[in-house]
Parts: C-alpha cells; sequence; structure tokens
C-alpha cells in the first residue's frame, strides 16, 4: 500500500463576544495593568457568557473549519477535543459536539493532557489517518477556564481566557501534512498546576469548596522554569524528527500562555520573533485552544502559507509537552461549496427525534417490563 499523509485542510476558532481587560482586572484583584502586560504580556482575555460552554465553542469552531475544508459533518469519522475544563466528568464533551454537529459516523473522545493536548490530538488524529484506519477527522481543542478560574486569586486569574479552535485532518497520499511530533510527560510535576478536588481522589464536598479546592491552583515559577526549559528543546526534536533544519521552518507557533516564555524559546532557538506567531495579548492563555486560535490568526495576516513549514509547540499541566510539525496544505480542490453551519439545525433536529424515539421506547419497554 502507498503511504498516507495526514493533511490539516481545515481550521476555525471561535471566542466569546465578551472581553475582560486589565483595565476590568484591576477593580477585581490587587493588580495592574503595568504589571500584568511586563510579566506576562497579556492584555485582555474573552469570557465565556451564559450559554457559551465548552461544547458550544467547540461545535462553532469546529464548523467553520469544516467549511474551510468543504467537508460535510457526516465525512468525520473521528472528533477528538482537547479540554481541561470539558462539560462534565462524563459523558466527553466531544459527543457533545458530535450531537450539536450532526457528525452521525464519527467515533468520540476526550483527550485531558492540558494545553499541550491539542499537539496530542493533532497526533492521534494523524496516526489514525497515516494507519488508514480513518480519512477525515477534527480535532479541536476548547476551554472555558474562567469557570474554574478563583477571580479572587491574582496569581491565576489574570492568565486566562475562553475560546476554541479546531483543525480538520485529512488523508492524501501527497506527501506533506502532519510530519512528525514529539509528546513528553512528567507527572512528578503533577502538583505544580492543578485543580484539586471535584475527582475521585477528592470529590466535591462543602470542605473542598470552603478550601476552594474546586480552582485552578498554579505554582507560577515553577511552571515559568520548567516551561522556559523545554519549549526550545521540543521545538528542536520535532524538526529533527522530520529531518529538518530550522532555516526550513517559517513559522513557530507556541502556545500563548506568557510572552516571555515565548521570547526564552526563540532565544534558545536563536529564531528571530518575525518567525513566531504570538496572539496572547488579545486572548491571554486559552489553554488547548491557543495553538489553533493562533493557527487561525496567522492564516488570516498571510504569515502561514500552502507548502510553509509550520512547528506547533506547547506545555502544561501533567506536566506535559510536545510538539508537531507539520508542511501546511489548505483545502484540498473540489467542486462543491460546503457550508456546514447549515447543518446545524437538522443536526439539532436528529437529536431532538432521536430523544423522543428513547423515550418512547422507554414508556412501552417501562410499561411492559420485558428484558429480552
Ligand atoms: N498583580 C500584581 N502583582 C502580582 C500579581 C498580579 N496579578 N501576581 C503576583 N504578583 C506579585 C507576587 O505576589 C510577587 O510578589 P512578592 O515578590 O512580594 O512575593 C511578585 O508579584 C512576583 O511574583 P512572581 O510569581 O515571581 O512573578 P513572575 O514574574 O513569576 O510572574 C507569572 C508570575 C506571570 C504567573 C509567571 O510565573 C508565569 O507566567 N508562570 C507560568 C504560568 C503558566 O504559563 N501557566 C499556564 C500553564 S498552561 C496550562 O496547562 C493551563
Amino acid at each position: 500500500m502507498s503511504p498516507r499523509y495526514a493533511h490539516i485542510t481545515g481550521w476555525g476558532m471561535a471566542v466569546p463576544e465578551k472581553i475582560l481587560t486589565n483595565a476590568d482586572l484591576e477593580k477585581m484583584v490587587d493588580t495592574e495593568d503595568e504589571w500584568i502586560v511586563s510579566r506576562t504580556g497579556i492584555r485582555q482575555r474573552h469570557i465565556a457568557t451564559d450559554g457559551q460552554t465548552t461544547a458550544t465553542l467547540a461545535a462553532e469552531a469546529a464548523l467553520r473549519a469544516l467549511e474551510v475544508a468543504n467537508l460535510l459533518p457526516n465525512e468525520v469519522d473521528l472528533i477528538i477535543v482537547s479540554t481541561s475544563s470539558p462539560e462534565h466528568i462524563f459523558p466527553a464533551t466531544a459527543c457533545l459536539v458530535q450531537d450539536k454537529i450532526g457528525a452521525v459516523k464519527a467515533g468520540a473522545f476526550d483527550l485531558s493532557a492540558a494545553c499541550t493536548g491539542f499537539i496530542y490530538a493533532v497526533y492521534l488524529a494523524a496516526q489514525a489517518i497515516k494507519a488508514n484506519g480513518i480519512n477525515n477527522a477534527l480535532v479541536i481543542g476548547s476551554e472555558t477556564l474562567s469557570r474554574l478560574v478563583n477571580w479572587k486569586d491574582r496569581d491565576t486569574c489574570i492568565l486566562f481566557g475562553d475560546g476554541a479552535g479546531a483543525f480538520v485532518l485529512q488523508a492524501s497520499q501527497e506527501p506533506g501534512g502532519v510530519l512528525s511530533s514529539v509528546l513528553r510527560s512528567d507527572g512528578s510535576g503533577g502538583d505544580l498546576l492543578s485543580v484539586p478536588a471535584g475527582g475521585s481522589r477528592l470529590p466535591t464536598s462543602l470542605q473542598t469548596l470552603y478550601d476552594g479546592q474546586h480552582y485552578i491552583h498554579m505554582n507560577g515559577r515553577e511552571v515559568f522554569r520548567f516551561a522556559t526549559r523545554v519549549m526550545s528543546q521540543a521545538t528542536q526534536e520535532a524538526i529533527d524528527a522530520a529531518h529538518l533544519k530550522l532555516d526550513d521552518i517559517e513559522l513557530v507557533i507556541p502556545h500563548q500562555a506568557n510572552q516571555r516564555i515565548i521570547e526564552a524559546a526563540a532565544r534558545g532557538l536563536n529564531l528571530p520573533m518575525e518567525r513566531v506567531m504570538v496572539n496572547l495579548d488579545r486572548y491571554g492563555n486559552t489553554s488547548t485552544a491557543s495553538i489553533p486560535i493562533a493557527t487561525c490568526e496567522a492564516i488570516q495576516q498571510g504569515r502561514l502559507k500552502p507548502g510553509d513549514h509550520v512547528v506547533f509547540v506547547a506545555f502544561g499541566a501533567g506536566l506535559t509537552w510536545g510538539s508537531a510539525l507539520a508542511q501546511w496544505s489548505g483545502p484540498f480542490p473540489v467542486e462543491r461549496k460546503i457550508r456546514p453551519k447549515r447543518y446545524r439545525w437538522s443536526a439539532r433536529l436528529r437529536s431532538i427525534l432521536r430523544r423522543l424515539i428513547r423515550h418512547i421506547e422507554g414508556l412501552i419497554w417501562g410499561k411492559n417490563n420485558v428484558i429480552l
């Protein structure tokens, strides 16, 4: 069998309209715009409002990515949602997205690797395509971390923002697409960045609520030191694994956590900042959504074009870190023009009908009390 390649053929992003500026934060906690900008580079972030959730943002970004790729929701084989702010412990947010967009033939699961999750998800989808298991995958990074942030904790509340980004990956025998990936972890640093309660180890109780253990807890200095160590290293490893050189890379798109971490990584590689994408000033740290959101903006700004080599690199809770190198593709040429957003209504109708049928079946089986 001739080799298969996993091309990135669609991209989309969605952020809430509501913006929280550093000046707004000055009224909420003991902080200053000047401190936040000089220590992080962040000026504002988008915050989800009522009705906006990790799944609604993910579905919006996914439909935009499908539109770029000219792919129908029912042609998607696999949906991976990377998130640290899932709607529930279960069901998976990916299944809620599957239902919202009407991806009737797709398997769907969530991936938990914090801010590095999007890279892990791209790797898994690309491997499934290359192994001939699937043809079309939707990889989504989506977060509403504003709902896990303690808005009285100035160490963390200044950092995070909400949003979602998505890629469509498709199979082709044309060389290109995802060429290499590096995935790493070090669980010994798990306590440096965590939401301690709400899982099976420390179930939610009045005490955990009282102690604020359902919020994000972070040792910022330690995470900073870890991040500056691994970002340049992981970028170089992905380049080496693809048998390329740094000079072959047109753009590096790093996880958007902190301007100083990104600059340190660029310095470590001897890479000029013109070849590094930064947009955290307007979005803050959107965790696993930051790389696809930054990618969408790089394309809008003409900084990423078909044929370019791009490295995505991230670090996050876990601890996790990783990178992926792709030769940028763009959509496959097709005659048809798909408008996936139009399918939202049929997906909604289908969902209601399936619930209704399940309800009627429940009434029938429940009444007769028969187990076959
Ligand atoms: N406003 C004003 N002062 C503040 C604030 C604030 N918002 N937050 C902390 N300070 C104070 C501290 O109390 C400290 O005061 P002290 O010296 O009197 O004790 C001083 O500022 C310096 O604090 P540091 O923690 O040393 O500041 P630092 O330069 O390390 O910056 C920061 C803090 C921005 C959090 C940095 O450590 C960082 O970015 N770390 C990485 C965090 C990160 O990227 N996390 C996300 C990981 S991705 C994921 O998986 C979700």
